[in-house]
């Protein structure tokens, strides 16, 4: 799963620091566990809208939180640069209007010139309120699209999406948000999806849903990134567990001490004969 849900499955549990004003305690709390998901997604996204060429591209991220991966999809940043930023002196002590106003200020000076529009979708309201006030999303819906239909504003917006991106969410979010999200675009212009999805965590059904909207399913073969470390050893048990129940080896993955996630591409058959996912990534195997 993304980050996780309950604690009865020995799963660490996030939700207190997904909903704050502002980022701070999200990267902090992270940061000790060596999450690095949106470093990997920053290079596989941007691989995957070199490929696509669309001009002023548009991505929706889904469960796109306080816009880590809009900050570094179109901007001139690492991830190392953000936990630098937030878990820093620069920081420290900041109420959230000033912090606001600085972030501001700080994206601003990094924007890269071909910045993808951002449409970020995530169930907490004030993570996406801070992503919308510091400049980092276009547009930004606090929106549960596993459990409703998207607003006619959020239909309406996604109706353009080029790409549709997640880190970190799979699991929270099933193929229920990409039907809905799918629905709203049109059978003769779907968008791109690519996921980085845990290991622990199946994939089948959400590549089922997208074949039924007409993409094509690949994952990167040969290569893995590691997630985050595990938060304690009831953790790491749980997670050998569900992957020897899903007859995958963990050996050399997360077997030392890290969640592992595979990338996965969706796309019109046309483009995977084009150009499949493993020649695409190829500097990355
Ligand atoms: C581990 S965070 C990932 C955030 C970001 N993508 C990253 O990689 O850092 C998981 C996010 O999923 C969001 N989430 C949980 N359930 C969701 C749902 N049903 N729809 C959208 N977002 C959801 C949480 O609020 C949280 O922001």
């Amino acid at each position: 799963m993304g980050e996780h849900t309950s604690r009865s499955l020995s799963k660490a549990n996030f939700d207190d620091i997904y909903d704050r004003a502002d980022p701070r305690a999200y990267f902090c709390e992270l940061a000790a566990l060596d999450y690095e998901v949106p470093r990997h997604g920053q290079q596989v996204f941007r691989g995957v809208l070199d490929t696509l060429a669309a001009r002023d591209p548009t991505v929706v991220d889904l469960c796109c939180s306080y816009g880590i991966n809009a900050a570094l999809l179109g901007h001139d940043l690492e991830l190392s640069d953000l936990y630098d930023r937030y878990c820093g002196e620069q920081t420290t002590g900041l109420s959230r209007d000033e912090l606001v106003a600085a972030d501001r200020a700080f994206y601003a000076a990094r924007r890269c010139p071909d910045a993808p529009t951002v449409i970020g979708v995530d169930v907490a309201s004030q993570a996406v309120d801070y992503a919308l006030d510091v400049g980092l999303l276009d547009t930004g819906a606090a929106e549960d699209l596993e459990q409703h239909d998207p607003s006619p504003e959020l239909a309406r917006e996604v109706a353009r999406a080029d790409l549709i991106t997640v880190t970190g969410g799979i699991g929270y979010i099933t193929e229920r948000t990409f039907e809905r999200v799918l629905d709203c675009t049109s059978p003769d212009r779907r968008p791109w999806v690519a996921g980085l999805c845990l290991r622990t965590v199946p994939y089948t059904p959400i590549a089922a849903a997208l074949a039924r909207k007409g993409l094509v399913t690949e994952r990167l073969e040969g290569r893995t990134f590691p997630q985050r470390r595990f938060a304690d050893q009831q953790e790491r048990d749980y997670a050998l567990r569900t992957l020897v129940t899903r007859g995958i080896d963990p050996q050399g993955k997360e077997s030392e001490g890290a969640y592992h996630v595979e990338v996965y591409l969706s796309r019109p058959a046309v483009a995977v004969a084009q150009q499949p996912i493993n020649a695409m990534f190829a500097d990355l195997l």
